[in-house]
C-alpha cells in the first residue's frame, strides 16, 4: 500500500514506472467500498458485473445507465483514497454523442473519476474526444462481456495469430488516442506480456495472467458469493482466510507480491 492520497491516474502510470502492482476490485455499495478503502486498494471498479452478481441477470446486457449512477454514488460514499472507475454499460455509448452524455452523467451525478468502456462499442474517436474532454479513460480489450450474444460464450481471446496481433494493434490504438489505462479479460499470458510491455499506460488483467501491471476481480468471486458457476480465472479468497476482510487483505497481498495470478488461475 502506498500511504493514504487519493489513487488518481498520474499515481497508477507511477505505480507502472516503479513496477509496483496495481490491485483492484469491484464494488456496488458504500459498505463494499469502505471495506476495500480500508484494506488499501487501489481501484474500485463500480463494474456492470452488477447486472450478473447483484441484479441477479444472466449477463451485463440488460444494465441501464440509471442503474451505474445508483451504484456509483453508493461506493462513493464509502471511499476516501482509492480510484472510483465506472462502466459505461451496454449501448449508452453506441454513438459519440451518447458516450459523451452518459460519460458526463456518471461523473458529474455518479461520482466516477475514470470511465471504463470495451472495445468494439467503444470507437477511437470516441476516446479521442472524451480525453480532449478531460475524462479519464479506460478501454476494456479481449473478452468483452456486453458481447456476449455475438461471442457465443465466454472464452479466452487472441489465441490464435491473427486474432493476437490486432488485440495488440487495437490495444496501442487506444493508448494512442488517449487511454489512460487497458483492460485485459481472458487474454492468453504471453499476449497480456506483449500488451503490457509495449503500452505506456498500465495494463490490467483478469484471467490475463501475472505479468501486467495489477489485477482486478469481481469481488463477489473472490469472497464466494457469486450466483452461478465460478470462472477458471477468479480465486475463492474466502476458503483460505474465512472471513471477509481477511479474504480481500490476502488478495491485495497476493496482487502487490506478485502471488496471484498462478498458472492455475491463467491461460497458455
Ligand atoms: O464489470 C466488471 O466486473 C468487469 C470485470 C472485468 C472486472 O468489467
Amino acid at each position: 500500500m502506498s500511504g493514504n492520497e487519493k489513487v488518481t491516474a498520474l499515481t497508477l502510470k507511477n505505480f507502472k514506472k516503479k513496477k509496483e502492482k496495481i490491485a483492484c476490485m469491484t464494488a456496488y455499495d458504500a459498505a463494499f467500498g469502505q471495506i476495500l478503502d480500508n484494506i488499501g486498494i487501489d481501484v474500485i471498479l463500480v463494474g456492470d458485473s452488477v447486472g450478473m452478481v447483484v441484479q441477479g441477470h444472466q449477463t451485463t446486457v440488460p444494465v441501464s445507465i440509471e442503474d451505474m449512477i445508483y451504484h456509483s454514488k453508493m461506493v462513493n460514499r464509502g471511499v476516501n483514497r482509492a480510484m472510483i472507475m465506472v462502466d459505461m454499460p451496454f449501448m449508452s455509448y453506441a454513438t459519440p454523442a451518447e458516450c459523451l452524455a452518459n460519460a458526463a452523467l456518471l461523473m458529474k451525478e455518479g461520482g466516477a473519476e475514470f470511465i471504463k468502456l470495451e472495445w468494439g462499442e467503444l470507437e477511437i474517436d470516441m476516446v479521442k474526444r472524451l480525453t480532449e474532454c478531460g475524462i479519464p479513460v479506460c478501454a476494456h480489450l479481449g473478452l468483452t462481456p456486453q458481447a456476449i450474444h455475438k461471442y457465443g460464450g465466454y472464452r479466452v481471446q487472441g489465441r490464435e495469430l491473427e486474432a493476437a496481433k490486432k488485440m495488440q494493434d487495437d490495444a496501442l490504438s487506444l493508448v494512442e488516442a488517449g487511454a489512460d489505462l487497458l483492460l485485459l479479460e481472458c487474454v492468453p499470458i504471453e499476449l497480456a506480456k506483449n500488451i503490457t510491455i509495449e503500452s505506456k499506460v498500465p495494463v490490467i488483467g483478469i484471467g490475463a495472467g501475472k505479468e501486467v501491471d495489477g489485477q482486478i476481480l469481481v469481488l463477489y468471486d473472490a469472497i464466494d458469493i457469486a450466483p452461478g458457476k465460478r470462472t477458471r480465472f477468479s480465486k475463492n479468497f474466502m476458503e483460505q482466510e474465512g472471513s471477509i476482510q481477511g479474504a480481500l487483505k490476502a488478495y491485495v497481498k497476493e496482487v502487490k507480491s506478485g502471488l496471484f495470478p498462478s498458472k492455475e488461475y491463467s491461460f497458455d
